[in-house]
């Protein structure tokens, strides 16, 4: 029997691994996320047949609440919502990480008929347990932090105070120095629970310095914490599976940390020691900013002319698409002008929106075909060439201060040269800022138009324009 539970985690394994792979395009990340979660279904039919199940009671009492819960979580939670539900998660996965191996703690060293302790834990599994609990703790409050920071229910602003790093740099060490010593020591309870209480403080202090709105990101940092308590776990309870299953969240989660960060052109230092401080903040585009000239604005029948002699159309979708779920109104204005034989093609910078692929998700679901979807560095030359563009809700991917101006926080971080297009077009409901809170100098360029009102309204405004024409 041992060696076909083997050999099915290791089956469940290669549907993690193809699964995994299949996320990386959107024609295959469908099926990547069937054949994920075939691999978890066989996870855990087969971890049931491997331990010594006593009771299947309460398991069964748990899976159908927990699955009832993830059913309702999952038809009710909106897209723009995903991040605080995946931090919700990864803060469960955390926190599962602590509680198994705390409680193979206590059964190893038979605490509670108090044997000696020191002669039942061997050094690896004791340095395992230690790891699992203190990464789990730190993952489980950051997470719970992390959630009520983007739901509202925590401040969303950049928390400082005096000492802030070398306190946490204290905790930290504190920590790993105890986690030493109930290695050598496994007798000292005490100073176990001690650690988990700092591991859950260091977790809430770790996560409130940093912006809501960097918040992606650290939930991205999070996503990979959770993968190394739980791969630690896998260790302390000798499975294979949950070893090769953590280190894959582990190292997918950094994999996308440093990506997000990469889009932004940011290290994570600066996301994790609360680096803008604007940023999420709302207000006027042009503050502390002199513009000469005033923007020049359309109506959805002027527009519609425009877009009626193009020949060619990009359109950048950007978080207000996404807040004013226009998508499907998008993908219409797509059919309408395709009708009328015009070519249009959709650019989508990596860190558009508030998640990573938040504007492939979006588009996916309106029906857009995959291969209209084009990344920044495969469309980005074709600008120049481009009749009319189209920023729907998007501001700071478009930024051309991340191009010339050295002193702008954004500077650096790549964007889609829309400037360069022959007409670009931006929707959006004012001048307002976008997630770095700075102004915007495309708004004002001579070949900019901005065409003012909400995405979903506008852009069903302009189609039925369109197709009067
Ligand atoms: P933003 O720069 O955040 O700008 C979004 C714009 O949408 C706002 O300026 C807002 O202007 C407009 N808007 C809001 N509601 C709207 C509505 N109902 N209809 C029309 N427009 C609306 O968005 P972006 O260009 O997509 O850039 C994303 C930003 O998020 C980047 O700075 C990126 O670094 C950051 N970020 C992204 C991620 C990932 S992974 N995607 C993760 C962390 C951070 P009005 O108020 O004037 O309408």
């Amino acid at each position: 029997m041992d060696l076909v539970i083997q050999l099915a985690y290791l089956v469940a394994s290669i549907f993690f691994i193809y699964g995994l792979k299949m996320l990386g395009s959107p024609k295959t990340a469908r099926k990547g996320n069937l054949y994920s979660a075939i691999g978890m279904l066989m996870a855990i039919v087969f971890t049931l047949l491997d331990k010594n199940i006593i009771t299947y009671e309460w398991i069964i009492i748990g899976l159908v609440v927990g699955s009832s819960i993830g059913v309702i979580f999952a038809l009710k939670v909106k897209m723009t919502g995903m991040p605080q539900m995946v931090g919700l998660l990864n803060g469960f996965g955390g926190g599962a990480s602590l509680l198994v191996a705390l409680s193979e703690y206590y059964k190893l060293s038979n605490y509670a008929e108090g044997a000696n302790i020191a002669l039942q834990i061997p050094t690896n599994t004791g340095v395992s347990i230690v790891v699992s609990i203190l990464i789990g703790s730190v993952t489980f409050t950051g997470s719970m932090i992390a959630f009520g920071k983007l739901q509202g229910l925590v401040t969303g602003k950049v928390v400082r105070y005096p000492l802030q790093h070398p306190f946490n740099a204290l905790l930290l060490l504190l920590i790993i120095a105890a986690g030493a010593y109930i290695v050598i020591n496994p007798a000292s309870v005490d100073l176990l629970l001690l650690a988990v209480i700092v591991s859950l403080i260091l977790g809430v202090l770790l996560v409130l310095p940093i912006g809501g709105a960097d918040m992606p990101v650290a939930i991205s940092l999070l996503n990979s914490y959770s993968g190394l308590a739980a791969s630690a776990t896998g260790f302390v309870l000798e499975n294979n599976l949950l070893i090769i299953a953590g280190a894959l969240v582990g190292a997918s989660g950094i994999i996308l940390t440093l990506i997000m960060c990469r889009g932004m052109n940011r290290s994570l230092m600066n996301v994790v020691m609360g680096g803008w401080a604007s940023a999420g903040a709302a207000g006027p585009a042009v503050e502390g900013k002199e513009h000469k000239g005033d923007v020049k604005s359309v109506d959805a029948e002027e527009l519609a002319m425009i877009l009626d002699s193009a020949s060619s159309v990009i359109i950048v979708p950007g978080y207000g698409m996404a807040v004013a779920q226009a998508q499907h109104a998008v993908r219409d204005l797509m059919n309408t002008l395709e009708k009328k034989g015009v070519n249009v093609r959709f650019a989508i910078h990596p860190v558009a929106g508030r998640m990573p692929g938040h504007m492939n998700v979006l588009l996916a679901e309106a029906q857009v075909p995959y291969d209209k979807l084009l990344a920044m560095e495969d469309i980005n030359d074709d600008f120049p060439n481009t009749d009319v563009v189209i920023v729907i809700g998007a501001n700071d991917v478009v930024n051309p201060a991340a191009r010339s101006d050295p002193g702008s926080p954004i500077y650096g971080m790549p964007i889609l040269n829309v400037d360069y297009a022959k007409t670009v077009v931006v929707n959006k409901r004012s001048l307002n800022v976008g997630y770095a809170g700075i102004g915007n100098d495309l708004f004002f360029n001579p070949n900019t138009l901005m065409y003012f009102g909400d995405a979903k309204e506008a852009i069903t405004k302009l189609n039925n324009e369109l197709k009067e024409l």
